[in-house]
């Protein structure tokens, strides 16, 4: 088993005592980037009842927030594409290879695969974390560990 410890620890250290979710989303995003291998993208997409401050419809989005990476798409509805797959199904989703995911939106042409995690506040997905790699294969049970691990901090910090 990978030992990320060192990163859960900086994660720890971004979010804790942050005042602004989106300072948080916005470093914990750069983190990941810039220290997890070969990920091309990482950041979140914001459900539009979180940003708006209203109850959740059944025609909630996924809107994009803060990320490292290239531009992005703009508004994933619930249900659509792996993130909102999985903020529909309230649970990590890890694409080994986007071929493989029928459903896949794909912003970045060179992407292969990609693991979401929901953010989850009061039973309701306010949000998720995506993660994006040019390899196949990128994201395996170590980085759902971790990459879960840094959500449920996350959570508690929100
Ligand atoms: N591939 C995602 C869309 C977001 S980008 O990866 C940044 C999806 O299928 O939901």
């Amino acid at each position: 088993m990978k030992d990320f410890s060192e990163l859960l620890a900086k994660a720890k250290a971004l979010a804790e005592d942050n005042p602004w979710p989106i300072s948080a989303f916005a470093n914990l995003s750069s983190l990941i980037y810039n220290e997890l291998e070969d990920v091309s993208w990482a950041g979140f997409y914001l459900a539009e009842s979180y940003i708006k401050s209203t109850e959740a419809q059944d025609s909630d989005r996924l809107l994009l927030g803060p990320f490292c990476g290239k531009p992005a798409c703009i508004v994933i509805p619930f249900g659509k594409g792996v993130c909102g797959t999985a903020a529909a199904a309230k649970e990590t989703i890890a694409v080994k290879d986007i071929e493989l995911f029928p459903g896949h939106i794909a912003c970045d042409e060179g992407s292969r695969s990609e693991i979401v995690v929901p953010v989850i506040k009061a039973d309701k997905v306010i949000g998720v974390l995506d993660i994006d790699s040019y390899r196949t294969g990128r994201f395996g049970d170590d980085e759902k560990i971790l990459l879960e691990a840094v959500v449920r901090m996350l959570e508690k910090e929100l």
